[in-house]
């Protein structure tokens, strides 16, 4: 299927839907300027080993090191700007939340860059957390981003514990609330859309197949193919920065055209 014929058939579907559901991975914040995690050349995990960094074996053995990687990248989501890719997807969600009320999009997504909320989208679940929430490990509780002083690594907490990222290291449990959220979203939607994300990480990566057996159509943008490509009704190959643009630009030509074809 060609690219147009594609964005039209997308299109098409969100002018139907009454729910849709986004996952998205580290590729739509690729044009802001954050690394992916499996890029051959640039991604993170080719330059650094998950289990050194990612994981709270790593945190208990080196909790400097762990930190100060956190820290960086921490540092990098704040320096970098939505793009256009997280900008469209805000503005399908108003778009749908005009037409069918609160609930009709959900962007589910794997980032912890913050980037979705800051290009404007409302309701987004982070289910891998967010690098601009950190927790004592002793009890839990968060403190306020602009409490935290980065200038001692690793960063003891007012409890006699050290602050860590609130995101999801590999072998600890997803926030439950996310993941009920995510299970409630899927169930509902007719249209399910897979962003930038190889969809090789569970369990986002069953995401497609839960919203497939709810009824939803399915597609997938990406730069390359990955395991949902066959599977999927329409892949779109590409940089969401500029397919998702075209994409919304399309639905609105199609919903200017809509009352005319009533008529
Ligand atoms: P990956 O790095 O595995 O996949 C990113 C995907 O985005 C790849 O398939 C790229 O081809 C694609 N891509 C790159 N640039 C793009 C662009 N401009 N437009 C569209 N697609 C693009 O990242 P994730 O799937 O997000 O988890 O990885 C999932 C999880 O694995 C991450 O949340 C992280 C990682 O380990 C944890 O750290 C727990």
């Amino acid at each position: 299927m060609s690219a147009s014929k594609g964005i039209d058939t997308i299109a098409s579907w969100l002018l139907e839907a009454r729910s849709v559901v986004v996952l998205t991975g580290a590729g739509v914040s690729a044009e802001s300027g954050l690394s992916t995690f499996r890029d051959k050349e640039e991604g993170l995990w080719a330059k650094y080993d998950p289990m050194e960094l990612a994981t709270i074996g790593a945190f208990e053995r080196d909790p400097e090191l762990v930190t100060r990687w956190y820290h960086w990248r921490f540092t990098k989501a704040k320096d970098v700007q939505p793009n256009p890719g997280h900008r469209a997807l805000a503005e399908m969600e108003s778009w749908l939340v005009d037409r069918h009320g609160d609930h009709a999009m959900t962007v589910i997504t794997q980032n912890i860059d913050g980037l979705h909320q800051r290009g404007g989208s409302r309701r987004v679940i982070e289910i891998h957390g967010s690098i601009h929430r950190w927790r004592c490990t002793k009890t839990g509780e968060e403190r306020p981003l602009a409490e935290l002083r980065f200038d001692a690594f690793p960063i003891p907490s007012a409890h006699g514990g050290l602050m860590r990222p609130c995101v999801v290291w590999f072998g600890e449990m997803l926030p439950p609330e996310a993941l009920e959220a995510s299970f409630a979203a899927l169930q509902r939607c007719e249209v399910f859309l897979s962003i930038g994300t190889s969809g090789v990480v569970q369990p986002a990566a069953s995401f497609i197949e839960i919203a497939r057996e709810a009824g939803a159509r399915t597609a997938e943008i990406n730069k390359e193919t990955t395991p949902n490509t066959d599977s999927v009704e329409v892949a779109l190959f590409g940089q969401s920065g500029q397919i998702l643009p075209a994409l919304m630009a399309r639905v609105r030509e199609l919903a200017a055209d809509a009352p005319a074809r009533d008529t």
